[in-house]
């Protein structure tokens, strides 16, 4: 039997890709599966807290009658749902793989495609998440952000860490074989706020979740 340590908190997470749309059958996208984030939503919901998990498209099902799930398909609106939850939560965790650019002009209609030309399509930055939470964060509040490096890896992620405004950060190191997109397993690194790591072995994204509700417990 859990240990219900997180009865009458409220947790927001967020999880998944997000899809940015080019036009009626086109989207730009990543290869998040959402499986840490859905992961990570049981976890705190069978240790007693209430969770409204955000979510991009992605193949899975929640179960747990304390996850509050809201579907959203782009980086906006996630965006907005995940910021209007976010004055009456006690903890966020940021695990969404959002998209960094969206294209600059929706297209009403398909584009064609026209055979031996060079095509661009112009994009344009989505508005960072986490940063915005960062800012709005009160005392009292914890911000847990994730990280994906392909080089730098603990650098890029401190310096996302402050930038961010992030009570810790969990890298994801795409470099180890297990770990990253669409696997069942995962291998992280957790950073705190004064530098200091944590590094666990390759597990399953269950017994990862359970690490990291045991180390947001530990603050
Ligand atoms: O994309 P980046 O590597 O900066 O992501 C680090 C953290 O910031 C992750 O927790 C991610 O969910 C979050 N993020 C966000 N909004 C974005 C980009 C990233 O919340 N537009």
């Amino acid at each position: 039997e859990k240990k219900k340590q997180l009865i009458g908190k409220k947790i927001l997470i967020n999880a998944g890709p997000t899809h940015e749309r080019i036009d009626p059958t086109r989207y730009i996208s990543n290869y998040s599966s959402g499986k840490m984030g859905f992961a990570l939503a049981e976890e705190c919901a069978e240790r007693g807290a209430k969770v409204i998990l955000v979510s991009g498209p992605v193949r899975l099902k929640t179960i747990h009658p304390n996850i509050f799930r809201i579907d959203v398909e782009s980086a906006e609106e996630m965006y907005n749902a995940t910021l209007s939850k976010f004055s009456e939560i006690d903890i966020g965790i940021l695990c969404a793989a959002v998209a960094d650019y969206k294209p600059l002009y929706y297209s009403e209609n398909k584009i064609k495609h026209k055979a031996n030309e060079p095509f661009s399509l112009e994009l344009t930055s989505n508005l960072d998440i986490a940063l915005a939470l960062g800012k709005m964060k009160k005392s009292g509040q914890i911000l847990v952000g994730f990280a994906l490096e392909t080089e730098n890896e603990l650098s890029n992620s401190i310096e996302k860490l402050q930038k961010k405004n992030l009570d810790f950060i969990v890298l994801n190191s795409l470099k180890e074989k297990g770990s990253g997109f669409q696997t069942n397993t995962n291998k992280i690194t957790i950073i705190n706020m004064i530098g200091k790591q944590k590094e666990f072995p390759l597990k399953s994204k269950k017994e990862v979740a359970i690490d990291i509700v045991d180390y947001i417990l530990s603050l």
